[in-house]
């Protein structure tokens, strides 16, 4: 039995890009794809390793729950596309770097990722209401006090 696929188009960290996908390949695999994430190391780059958070239009989503066909024509914007291309930090990337909440590979990036949602919606959040959003993309040995600190140092640093 052959499996069909259909060409789906999306724009990924400003780029617009076309692949080929099977009506279950998920965000996740599609976006490995495009953005020739072939080895861990370049997954954990593009953050599409752990929890695999990214912006799908403006709004964080789990990569790995996403179906590629129902992300058609969607922004999206990957851990990997936050930094300018000159390699500067964004200020909450570099708040993460300060607070030592980059220990992880695979969780660290989506935390960074679903912290830019959080920030977006509101932008000064108290200690527990981050603790509540990053949540779901922490795991049981995740620094969830370093990553708090640091999503509330980003939104200080934009207050001053
Ligand atoms: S996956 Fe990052 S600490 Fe567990």
């Amino acid at each position: 039995m052959s499996v069909s696929s259909t060409s789906v188009r999306m724009t990924v960290n400003g780029r617009p890009v076309e692949a080929e996908a099977q009506a279950l390949t998920t965000l996740a695999e599609y976006l490995a794809v495009v953005l020739e994430a072939e080895t861990p190391e370049r997954r954990r780059a593009e953050g599409l390793e752990g929890p695999a958070v990214v912006m799908m239009n403006g709004e964080s989503v789990k990569a790995g729950r996403v179906l590629a066909v129902s992300a058609a024509s969607a922004q999206i914007r990957s851990f990997g596309g936050l930094a300018r291309h000159d390699g500067v930090l964004t200020p909450l990337q570099r708040a993460f770097v300060e607070a030592g909440a980059m220990l992880c590979p695979d969780c660290a990036p989506s935390l960074v990722m679903s912290a830019l949602d959080l920030l977006n919606r509101n932008p000064i959040p108290s200690g527990e209401e981050v603790r509540d959003w990053l949540e779901d993309s922490l795991c049981p040995v995740s620094d969830a006090d370093r990553a708090v600190s640091a999503v509330l140092a980003a939104a200080a640093a934009t207050r001053s």
